[in-house]
């Protein structure tokens, strides 16, 4: 397959190719086009003018949310199409990636609805001859920055409210899989959009992204990745003062009380931890499980997780599937080593399979006397379970909020104060009770700490992309007086 970079609504070559790999093979199975400086630099400036044109600036509210809505029945029409080009290109199972494209096309027929119902406000001053209103602007070209994972996703997140505020986009895919987005910019391209309304470029972080990032024409970043990668964003917000959003990462804890319902309680802790194959943000990498039931409870979790199905990505039966970069196994297996040197006990897994592509296998890791191992601190971004224990509510507390992120908790319990009690003491920007991993267009989402700032999803996202101008109607038609004096 070829792919193309897509600037000022043409579709052309990068400055250079480099190779993609399918996770499942270990070999190369496409080429991807790399965006240089001078290209980032294009497409910005085509996003710039595009904001200014009158094909888009001078469209209507509802006339934006009309192309959202095409831009919504294309995706869902490509869904499997797409699916199939991340799941070669990242690893991700079809089972997941098939589902997951559909239901993104639900995010932007979400915010085609609210883009014309962003209305200002009228002001009533203290002041008899003055009128103030305000009305909502877009903020400017929005960089959208994602990583390789739920790529689709992550972008309709920052896509669609942008564009239903009125904004343009430079829409960089990580160079981990750019696939899908690529092939994305196709149906923005068949929807209609005015050229430069939606750029979609790929190419290496520390110059692609960085100039991006960094570029003076840009208002607003909006990225998800890791947190080194956004402490340069952040640094470089300080040239440009654009606004920065930033999703990262988390180290979420999954608190399960005995008083639960276990296999629910274990089936969520699975699908919290091994989907994906943990390749997941608000992966429930902590197991906090009250004391009485841990036997009872870890055996019953180390059977569902040696029943996992894993095999090829492409194939619909399979429930897991390989990492997407080897150097992520590397990662992941030093930290596993390292923490059964601190004396963590390993319980199943532990070990890159023996078969070709990047799989390593579902780990769970015993640290209940080993509070202090690497993989109970470190976010893995892998399919590895730190198991904890605790004795009492407070305890579950304390060691869920020792972390310094805070994107998602889950908490599994029948007892209905205690859900509320924990919900109030638990430090993190969703709280998952008696789930896990559920997401909705109308529901925000995003963390605090070191998992980020700003929230995605829901209607307040859209009000990130907007910026209000105050209006004063002055109504007297008498002379204005005393120039010296402030009104
Ligand atoms: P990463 O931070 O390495 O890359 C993310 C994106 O940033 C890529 O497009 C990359 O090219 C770009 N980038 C790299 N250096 C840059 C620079 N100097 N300036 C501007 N852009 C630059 O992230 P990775 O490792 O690919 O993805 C995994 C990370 O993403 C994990 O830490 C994970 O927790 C986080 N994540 C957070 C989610 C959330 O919603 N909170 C969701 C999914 C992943
Ligand atoms: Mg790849």
């Amino acid at each position: 397959m070829t792919f193309q970079l897509y600037i000022n609504g043409q579709f052309e070559d990068g400055a250079a190719t480099f190779d993609s790999i399918n996770p499942a093979t270990g070999q190369v199975w496409a080429k991807m086009p790399e965006a240089r400086t001078d290209q980032v630099n294009r497409a910005v400036d085509a996003a710039d003018q595009a904001l200014q044109k009158p094909e888009w600036a001078g469209l209507t509210a509802s006339q934006r949310g009309k192309l959202l809505y095409k831009l919504a029945d294309l995706v869902e029409q490509a869904a499997l199409r797409l699916a199939e080009i991340e799941t070669s290109d990242t690893g991700k199972i079809i089972r997941e990636t098939s589902s997951q494209i559909a239901y993104v096309a639900e995010y932007y027929r979400y915010y085609a609805g609210i883009a014309d119902k962003l209305e200002g406000s009228f002001i009533p001053v203290d002041k008899q001859d003055m009128q103030v209103w305000l009305v909502r602007e877009p903020v400017g070209v929005v960089a959208a920055i994602v990583p390789w994972n739920s790529q689709l996703f992550l972008s309709a997140v920052k896509v669609g409210p942008a564009l239903a505020a009125g904004c343009t986009v430079v829409l960089k895919a990580s160079e981990e899989g750019p696939g899908p987005l690529l092939e994305f910019a196709r149906l923005v391209h068949e929807a209609g959009f005015p050229a430069g309304v939606v750029n979609v470029i790929t190419g290496f972080g520390p110059e692609c992204g960085a100039v991006l990032s960094s570029h003076a024409k840009v208002a607003h970043v909006a990225f998800t990745g890791g947190p080194d990668t956004a402490r340069h964003i952040v640094r470089n917000s300080a040239d440009n003062l654009a606004n920065v959003s930033l999703e990262l990462g988390g180290k979420s804890p999954f608190v399960v009380f005995a008083d639960a319902d276990l296999q629910s309680a274990v089936n969520a802790q699975v699908a919290a931890i091994f989907a994906a194959s943990g390749q997941s943000c608000v992966a429930g990498s902590r197991l906090l499980v009250e004391e009485s039931i841990k036997d009872q409870f870890v055996q019953k979790l180390v059977e569902r997780v040696q029943s996992i199905h894993i095999g090829l990505p492409s194939e619909m039966a399979t429930e897991y599937g390989p990492l997407c970069t080897l150097r992520q196994r590397e990662k992941i297996e030093q930290v596993v080593a390292s923490s059964i040197e601190q004396g963590a006990k390993l319980l199943t897994g532990g070990k890159a399979l023996d078969r070709e592509g990047y799989y390593y296998a579902p780990t769970i890791l015993d640290c209940s006397d080993a509070s202090q191992a690497d993989s109970i601190k470190t976010e893995l971004f892998g399919p590895v379970l730190s198991v904890d224990t605790f004795q009492t509510e407070q305890e579950a507390v304390f060691k869920a909020n020792n972390t310094p992120y805070s994107l998602a908790a889950g908490i599994f319990t029948n007892n209905l104060t205690r859900a509320h009690r924990m919900t109030k003491a638990i430090k993190s920007g969703i709280v998952w009770l008696n789930t896990y991993r559920a997401v909705s267009p109308l529901a925000p989402f995003g963390g605090h700490g070191l998992s980020g700032y700003g929230r995605e999803g829901g209607f307040s996202a859209v009000l990130d992309y907007t910026i209000t101008k105050t209006v004063w109607l002055r109504t007297s038609d008498e002379p204005i007086e005393d120039p010296f004096v402030m009104r």
